[in-house]
C-alpha cells in the first residue's frame, strides 16, 4: 500500500445524466481514488446478453447465459471498467439501443444478483493497486452494495437540467424513462437511502459540487 492512511469507501447515487461520473472522477483525481461506474457494468452486461439473443423477460435464460460470462477488472488511470470474457467494452454500450434496453435488463435479479460480489471486490481491487479509496457510482451503492461507506451521496438536479447534458453529449437518451423504470423496479431501485446526503447541482457548476463533496469528505 503507498500509504498507511484509512482506505475510504465513497458512494454515489442518483438518478440518469445527475452528473454522477463527471463528479465522481472529479474527486477519483483529487484524493487518489477508484473510480467505478457501475451504470457501465449494467451497459456491458445487456450489450453482451443482447449479442447473445437473450430477452429481459427471459429470466431463466439470462440466469443460463450469465453462466458463461467470466469477469475482469481493467484500470486506466483511476477508472475501473468491467471485462466480460476478455471483451472491454467501448462506446457501444452507450448507443441508443443500450440506453433503452439497460433498465430492462438490470431489473432481472439475476443480473443484479451476478453483479453484486464483483461490484463488492472492487475495494479490494482498489487497495490491491494502491488506491487511498473507492468512489463508486449508480443507483444503489449506497442503499445495497455498500449501506456501510463511510461517505453517502445522492445527486439530483431537474429534468430539464439533465437532459440539456445529454443533448451536450450528443446523446439520445430517454432518462425520464430510465429513471422511472430504475426507481419502480422491486429488486434495488434508485432511492436516496436514508442517511444519504443529498446534493441538488440544477444550479451548481461541476466544480462546486466536487467541492461541496470533497468539503465533507475532508470534514471526517
Ligand atoms: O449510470 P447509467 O445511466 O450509465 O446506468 C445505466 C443503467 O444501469 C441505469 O438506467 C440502471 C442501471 N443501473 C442499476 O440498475 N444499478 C446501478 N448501480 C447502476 C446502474
Amino acid at each position: 500500500m503507498a500509504s498507511s492512511q484509512k482506505f475510504i469507501i465513497v458512494a454515489i447515487d442518483g438518478g440518469a445524466a445527475s452528473g454522477k461520473s463527471s463528479t465522481s472522477r472529479g474527486l477519483s483525481e483529487r484524493f487518489n481514488f477508484l473510480h467505478v461506474d457501475t451504470g457501465s457494468f449494467y451497459r456491458a452486461v445487456t450489450y453482451q446478453l443482447r449479442q447473445a439473443g437473450e430477452n429481459p423477460a427471459e429470466a431463466a435464460s439470462i440466469a443460463q447465459a450469465l453462466k458463461t460470462f467470466k469477469l475482469g477488472t481493467l484500470i486506466t488511470g483511476r477508472d475501473a471498467m468491467i471485462k466480460i470474457n476478455d471483451w472491454v467494452p467501448g462506446d457501444e454500450i452507450r448507443s441508443q439501443e443500450i440506453n433503452e434496453s439497460v433498465s430492462l435488463f438490470a431489473a432481472v435479479p439475476a443480473v443484479r444478483g451476478f453483479l453484486l460480489d464483483y461490484q463488492r471486490d472492487q475495494a479490494t481491487v482498489a487497495r490491491e493497486n494502491s488506491f487511498d479509496g473507492l468512489i463508486m457510482e449508480g443507483r444503489d451503492i449506497g442503499s445495497i452494495i455498500f449501506p456501510d461507506a463511510d461517505h453517502r451521496f445522492f445527486l439530483q438536479a431537474d429534468l430539464e437540467a439533465r437532459a440539456q447534458r445529454r443533448i451536450s453529449e450528443g446523446q439520445n437518451d430517454k432518462i425520464a424513462e430510465r429513471d422511472r423504470l430504475d426507481s419502480t423496479r422491486k429488486i434495488s431501485p434508485l432511492v436516496c437511502p436514508a442517511g444519504a446526503t443529498l446534493i441538488d447541482s440544477t444550479y451548481l457548476s461541476l466544480d462546486e459540487v466536487v467541492d461541496l463533496i470533497a468539503k465533507k469528505i475532508q470534514a471526517d
